[in-house]
């Protein structure tokens, strides 16, 4: 309890009349109702819980979800509401049951809109069970930005149908590469593909990324503007064998419609959002939205095994944090990167804030 006090000291206001802890107050960015404006106040810290950790964040990575919630009113019905699902920080409070963790651990989770387990605040609570220890050669600033990327492409590819497709997890050096010899066309995103073995892993991005995505596993980079046919005929000269996967993590219509044509007859297509109304259903092709959120039920047993592995994964070099750009102002920053993100303004890198700098 005294680790927690003198870690939440120095930068949490403490009520002058009381002792307790969870009267002590902190910053929060509130989308204060639906369609509404983002605000920064106060808020209590939340009270640790049995099974959990208390956070103080020290990066909060923005992702595309949290501009379409503002914009399109979707997924959030409560409001005022906490946004920011990408964090990492140090433990200051460890509670009932958890074992493996200890007060002053770097960490980083996946955090959700439950007010008390939210990222764009500077303290919040993460299920100890879906929390990663951060190796010591990487920063706060790289590991809140794996998250939601990670969960999703995780859950796209190794999850069951209907939920994914259903490939052997890589994460035990026994089960790694089982897909050698097997191609793979992903529209955005690498890692796990190089984990499973695949051959071929033939991405599209901005060509100026090639030699970045080529460092994380891509064989071959195709550019992004490449009309379904170009995209076809290019994929057809580095492999003749039949493309039984594609990982669509763009998602937008235009990229679902090529990736369906090019998909092989008994092929998987997965998707990071619903599929586009104008695709017409061929018997045989199968499609899959991934739901990179491991506190679903059927997801949490594949997230516990992802983190379990995690660190050590990171720590071996087969995973890889992506590139970080760190905005200014804390989380009064945050709303300015929201909008650069939705003016796809932003290209190989995600963007991260630092709660404790918010004036
Ligand atoms: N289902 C889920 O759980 C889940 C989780 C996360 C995200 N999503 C959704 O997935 C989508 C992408 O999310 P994100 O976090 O990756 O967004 P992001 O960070 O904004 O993605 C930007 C990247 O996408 C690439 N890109 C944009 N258009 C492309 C295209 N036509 N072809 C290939 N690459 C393209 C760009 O690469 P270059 O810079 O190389 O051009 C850019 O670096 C969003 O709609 C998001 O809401 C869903």
């Amino acid at each position: 309890m005294s680790q927690f006090v003198a870690a939440l000291k120095p930068r949490v206001s403490v009520s002058a009349d009381t002792d307790d802890q969870h009267l002590r107050t902190q910053k929060a960015l509130f989308l204060e109702s639906k369609f509404g404006e983002f605000k920064v106040r106060e808020r209590n810290v939340p009270a640790v819980i049995a099974g959990h950790l208390l956070v103080r964040i020290e990066s909060v990575a923005l992702n595309p979800i949290d501009w379409k919630i503002q914009k399109f009113g979707i997924y959030v019905e409560e409001y005022p509401a906490i946004l920011g699902v990408d964090t990492s920080g140090v433990v200051v409070e460890v509670g009932e049951g958890v074992s493996g963790f200890t007060a002053g651990d770097r960490v980083f989770f996946q955090t959700s809109w439950d007010h008390d387990k939210a990222g764009y605040q500077q303290y919040t609570l993460t299920d100890a069970t879906l929390t990663a220890k951060i190796p010591s050669k990487f920063s706060f600033d790289e590991t809140a930005a794996i998250p939601v990327a990670l969960a999703a492409a995780t859950a796209g590819l190794y999850l069951e149908a209907p939920n994914g497709a259903g490939l052997v997890t890589p994460f035990e050096e026994s089960t790694r590469g089982k897909e050698s010899g097997k191609p793979i066309v992903i529209y955005g995103a690498i890692q796990l593909a190089k984990l499973s073995g695949f051959s071929q892993i033939i991405t599209t991005a901005s060509l100026k990324n090639t030699e970045y995505l080529k460092s994380l596993g891509a064989t071959h980079v195709l550019d992004r503007n490449l009309p379904a046919q170009e995209l076809a005929s290019e994929v057809s000269k580095i492999t003749s064998a039949p493309i039984n996967l594609i990982y669509d993590t763009v998602a937008l219509p235009d990229t679902q419609k090529s990736a369906y044509s090019l998909l092989a007859d008994g092929g998987a297509l997965v998707l990071t959002l619903p599929p586009d109304a104008e695709i017409k259903p061929v018997e045989g092709k199968r499609i899959f939205q991934a739901i990179g959120i491991f506190v679903i039920p059927h997801a949490r047993s594949l997230g516990e095994k992802l983190y379990s592995k995690l660190t050590a994964l990171l720590e071996e070099g087969v995973l890889k944090p992506n590139h970080v750009e760190v905005l200014p102002n804390g989380l009064n920053g945050v709303v300015a990167g929201l909008e650069r993100l939705q003016a796809d303004q932003v290209s190989g890198a995600k963007l991260v804030a630092h709660p404790q700098e918010t004036a």
